[in-house]
């Protein structure tokens, strides 16, 4: 027989429909269960647009199932204020249904306390099943509201041996066509992609999303490209993201860089520039680049796509949210290939920063690896009875 743990591992499916659709709003997800089966599912398909409760419920009635005493299973605790929409625990007491299954407590004060305007009004109310799966899914939430930067996906794609690129830079291609798919679906789904200095010479990127037609994020905007480098491009440099999208790259450098003639001349055709302090170490302190792109740019959700030393640095200051690491069944075992994570000086392995594997999946040829780091800065205790 079906269990709780079954009916939320479902919503969290649905919830994951949303990617690319809802942000700023967090991904939920709902099914509704009657005598052990799952007779209506739904998900916040949009921003702005009915939340998965709702959606749920609606389905529902589209489908003529009785609502009265079933159980509405969803991944984040319902909302209890008139937001965009109405509050969704008071719709639910409305509903009918006699027990609600909630995956996570909202972290957000003004949208929480739901769970307890449901148990005030009688139903029987359990929380925190596959919490933490229900927490990842709003992980992104979470930092951009309690932490005023956009949530950082780290990808890359690597060979079995960890290397991103051979010996003389080459990395066309490592993994494999429906990969490369997905990424494109991956910064269709973000506000802005963001690489190092070093992919920007090698690579000459554009950093947009090229999907089929009717995929269903095509439609989306293109990313901003954001570029990490105290070595400024010139203004006349043959580099497609300086000659087609001026407008839309942001290069977090120098303060010294920033002002110096290069970067005006960078300026002038409306690149924007972020001069950032150093960190300790003397490389440059990502965070405040991080969080003017949250305040300046509307960046929420930002795509990391490497190389190694930018991967390697977010890792450092702690600004890895995500990894989503492709590896392709190759090997290249060549000590100078470019490795996917470089740039630190870490003498013993108590010292390595520590990630716990959220969900590991086939993708056609390749293996796609998704993880979070062990300690999350910005993530709320668990404050539940
Ligand atoms: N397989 C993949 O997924 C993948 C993805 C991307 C790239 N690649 C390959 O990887 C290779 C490039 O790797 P890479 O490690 O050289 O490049 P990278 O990480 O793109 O660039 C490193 C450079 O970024 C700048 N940088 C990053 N973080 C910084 C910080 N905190 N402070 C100051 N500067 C910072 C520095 O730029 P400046 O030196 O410019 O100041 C640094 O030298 C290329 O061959 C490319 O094809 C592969």
């Amino acid at each position: 027989m079906a269990s709780d743990a079954d009916f939320m591992a479902r919503a969290l499916e649905l919830a994951e429909r949303g990617r690319g659709f809802v942000t700023p709003n967090p991904r939920v997800g709902a099914v509704l269960v009657r005598n052990g089966l799952i007779v209506a599912e739904g998900w916040h398909k949009v921003f702005g647009g009915p939340h998965a409760e709702v959606e749920c419920l609606r389905d529902a009635e589209a489908r003529g199932v009785a609502v009265a005493g079933a159980a509405m299973y969803v991944t984040l605790e319902p909302c209890n204020h008139f937001g965009k929409t109405p509050p969704c625990s008071r719709t639910l007491l409305e509903s009918g249904v006699s027990r609600v299954v909630i995956g996570c407590l909202d972290p957000n004060p003004v949208a929480g306390g739901g769970l307890d305007l449901l148990r005030q009004g009688g139903l029987d109310v359990t929380i925190g099943v596959l919490e933490q799966e229900c927490r990842d899914a709003i992980a992104d939430f979470m930092i951009y509201k309690t932490q005023g930067r956009p949530a950082v996906t780290l990808k890359l794609a690597m060979t079995l041996d960890g290397r991103i690129a051979s010996r003389t830079g080459d990395s066309g291609w490592v993994s494999c066509e429906a990969s490369r798919r997905r990424v494109h679906a991956l910064r269709a789904s973000v506000q802005a992609v963001m690489v190092g200095g070093g992919t920007l010479r090698a690579d000459n990127p554009r950093l947009t999303h090229r999907l089929e037609p009717d995929h269903a994020l095509a439609g989306n905007p293109q990313p901003l490209a954001v570029v990490v480098t105290r070595r400024l491009p010139a203004a006349d440099a043959p580099l497609a993201l300086v000659r087609e999208r001026p407008e839309a790259l942001v290069i977090l450098t120098g303060a010294a860089q920033a002002a110096s003639a290069a970067g005006k001349g960078l300026a002038k055709l409306g690149v924007r520039l972020y001069g950032l302090p150093e960190a300790p170490d003397g490389s440059l302190a990502l965070l405040p680049g991080l969080t003017r792109l949250r305040e300046e740019a509307g960046v929420y959700t930002i795509l990391c796509e490497g190389g190694g030393g930018l991967a390697g640095t977010l890792v450092g200051q702690g600004l890895a949210d995500e990894l989503a690491l492709f590896y392709a069944p190759k090997v290249l075992a060549d000590d100078r290939a470019r490795a996917g994570f470089s740039g630190l000086a870490v003498p013993c392995m108590a010292d390595a920063a520590g990630f716990r594997f959220c969900a590991v999946t086939r993708v056609g040829e390749d293996i796609l690896a998704t993880l979070r780091p062990l300690a999350v800065a910005g993530q709320l205790a668990s404050q539940h009875p």
